[in-house]
């Protein structure tokens, strides 16, 4: 099958696309014929080297943690799905960007959605729904994200008012039409937060997202009143010194079952700011390490 791959950890340029042995579903697993594959900023972390300590990988590396497609093998045990379905889902830290993937978890993927969009949500939704439910119940909540504009932002914003949360958003001014049009009031980041938030809500900030790690934990803290208040995905060098609630992705079917369902209901749609081809995935991991993305990047397999 055809690839992308790298042999060694570095810059852009180490990713190839070749042709490689195909994947075999293990016991619980399925195996995919990718249609989308996701990026995400894992995927140019790991290829960097910059994680090597906590999340090494085997060399050579399929980039890519998510991806769309339909079932075409299924490992020992696994009941539930059909050879020939639409799923969206997760498998390791790597290995999607391929024609063939490997999942450990999945879901239906809604009808509703594209194929770039159902492979902007696996990793987008679980981690999302892992900081929220890190913070509770959200219902008549007033809710900050910030980063809301990324990947795992704008499928917080998202979520949370399907949730029935007022959602507040920090992005770029670049952004803040693109967070309307999410259902979130938008606002810049950075230093005069906390009087901008003062005036956009002034019953207060219950909780607060980060998915930015820009250092901005203790001020969210401050703007919260509590750091059981505050969730973060991102930071992971001032969660616990902090302690405030650090969420990771799972692999948990529950969580992307969740996501389709809300697909299905119009309330959640991955933005997909850019789909590039297989070829150009070396300008799909230039444009993500930029830290700018605009909802989600995809490549087309
Ligand atoms: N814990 C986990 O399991 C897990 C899973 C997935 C992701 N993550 C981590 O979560 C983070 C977000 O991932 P992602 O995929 O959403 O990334 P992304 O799509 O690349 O996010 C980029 C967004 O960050 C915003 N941003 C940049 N600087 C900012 C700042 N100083 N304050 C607030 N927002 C800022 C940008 O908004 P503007 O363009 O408007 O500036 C842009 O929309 C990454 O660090 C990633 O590694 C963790």
């Amino acid at each position: 099958m055809r690839a992308v791959r790298y042999h060694q950890y570095g810059g852009v340029e180490t990713l190839v696309v070749e042709e490689v042995a195909e994947p075999l579903p293990g016991a619980g697993e399925i195996r995919v014929r990718v249609a989308v594959a996701g990026v995400n900023a894992v995927d140019w972390k790991v290829r960097s080297g910059a994680v090597r300590d906590v999340l090494p990988v085997e060399l050579p590396a399929i980039p890519g943690r998510d991806a769309v497609g339909v079932v075409d093998a299924t490992g020992a045990g696994v009941r539930g799905v059909r050879v020939g379905e639409r799923v969206f889902g997760l498998g390791g830290v790597t290995g999607a960007t391929a024609e063939l993937a490997v999942f450990s978890a999945w879901a239906p993927a809604p009808g509703a959605w594209s194929d770039e969009e159902a492979a902007g949500a696996g990793l987008a939704s679980v981690t999302a729904l892992g900081g929220l439910n890190a913070l509770g119940p959200l219902r008549g909540r007033t809710l900050l994200v910030e980063g809301a504009a990324g990947g795992v932002g704008s499928a917080a914003v998202e979520i949370a008012v399907a949730r029935g949360a007022t959602v507040i958003g920090t992005a770029g001014e670049r952004n803040h039409g693109f967070l309307s049009g999410l259902g979130a009031v938008p606002t810049t980041y950075g230093p005069g937060l906390a009087q901008r938030l003062a005036a956009l809500a002034p019953g207060g900030v219950n909780l607060a997202l980060d998915t930015a790690a820009s250092g901005s934990l203790a001020d969210l803290i401050a703007i919260t009143g509590d750091p059981a208040r505050v969730a973060t995905v991102a930071d992971y060098a001032n969660a616990h010194r902090l302690g405030v609630h650090l969420a990771n992705a799972e692999n948990d079917p529950a969580l992307l079952a969740e996501a389709g369902e809300l697909g299905r209901q119009g309330r959640y749609t991955p933005p997909i700011e850019r789909t590039y081809p297989l070829e150009r995935i070396a300008d799909a991991h230039a444009h993500a390490a930029r830290g700018h993305t605009r909802g989600k990047l995809v490549v087309r397999v």
